[in-house]
């Protein structure tokens, strides 16, 4: 199989390093700077020998080059710089996402678009408009991530190993995501058995904040590994069909009473792409996040067309 990634920046480049050394598939970078994709491709073939796999990486300026690709993931766009929200970044990411949306379904119809450029949600919501795919075929990736870090404080606050920690986190990639504390565990044990409200509140925090966190320390762009390995996982349950249940971005059609936006909802993901979307039973507080969360997506889309 073959995945493109349309922008070979940070997020994009990472995410071709796990897809090749985990051997799911080959994979053509793709980048508006010309020479970039092809030395980074270039540097991660020099790398084959001492990782042990046999996976092609192509370098490209040129969407032909893409063509019959399995998955496509949308990276390209920029970074928020310290002191910017995702929503800052609106206008300048749609334009490049549903350029990038449209070229690269001229050249791999039957593609699976995963969206990574923020805002997340909109940037989903505008691809989905630009290529017409059916929604189990488009999606966007933020809650595995966003869902990683609350595990990993979690993890840091009761000194347990992050595989043990599960936790979902859905809603908007933002200040409004709405992470699930009653559902996460460790191995089973609700982590309401394990620390106080104060506690988990003040993890919740972090994590809405985890994004802002990374930016604020780095001063040159956003967090790119933990965003490719969750990015991976996604590409991962596609292609090997695992059916994974994990919170994506999805265009959602009457799922928890929410019509007509993208918003990250539990979801299996295999072959087909979305093969469901699971609707749990929230709690008043839960479902009100939801929907504060689609109301800001929505008006997000709004101001992106005027
Ligand atoms: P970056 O600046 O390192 O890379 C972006 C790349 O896109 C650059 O190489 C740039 O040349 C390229 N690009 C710009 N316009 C293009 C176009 N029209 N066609 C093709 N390529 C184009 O940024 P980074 O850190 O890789 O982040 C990429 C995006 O992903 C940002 O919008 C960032 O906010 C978002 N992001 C989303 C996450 C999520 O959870 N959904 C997590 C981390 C980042």
């Amino acid at each position: 199989p073959r995945v493109t990634i349309v922008g070979a920046g940070r997020v994009g480049s990472t995410l071709a390093q796990r897809i090749a050394e985990k051997n799911l598939a080959d994979v053509v970078l793709l980048d508006i700077i010309a020479g970039m994709p092809q030395g980074l491709a270039l540097d991660l073939m020099e790398a084959r020998g001492i990782e042990i796999h046999n996976r092609q990486i192509i370098g490209t300026n040129n969407y032909a080059d893409t063509s019959g690709s399995q998955i496509v993931v949308i990276t390209a766009g920029l970074p928020r710089k310290p002191g910017m929200s995702r929503d800052d970044l609106l206008k300048t990411n749609a334009k490049i996402v549903v350029e990038a949306a449209k070229s690269a379904i001229a050249h791999s119809p039957n593609a699976i678009f995963i969206v990574v450029t923020n805002p997340l949600d909109v940037m989903t919501y505008l691809a989905w408009q630009a290529t017409g795919l059916p929604r189990d075929r488009i999606m966007g990736m933020a809650g595995v991530l966003d869902s990683a870090r609350f595990e990993t404080f979690i993890a840091l606050e009761l000194g347990v190993l992050p595989a043990d920690v599960k936790a979902m986190v859905l809603g908007s990639h933002g200040d409004l995501m709405v992470p699930l504390s009653r559902y996460a565990t460790v191995n089973g044990i609700p982590i309401t058995e394990l620390l106080d409200a104060a506690t988990i509140e003040r993890l919740v925090k972090r994590t809405r904040n985890g994004g802002a966190e990374i930016v604020e320390l780095m001063q040159t762009g956003g967090a790119f590994f933990a965003p490719a390995s969750a990015t991976s996982v996604m590409v991962e349950s596609i292609l090997l069909n695992q059916s994974r249940l994990l919170p994506v971005a999805a265009y959602l059609q009457g799922e928890y009473g929410l019509e007509d936006v993208v918003i990250g909802v539990p979801c299996r993901l295999g072959c087909a792409g979305i093969e469901s979307v699971l609707e749990l039973t929230l709690t008043h507080e839960e479902r009100e996040g939801l929907h504060t969360s689609a109301q800001s997506v929505r008006r997000n889309i709004e101001r992106s067309q005027e």
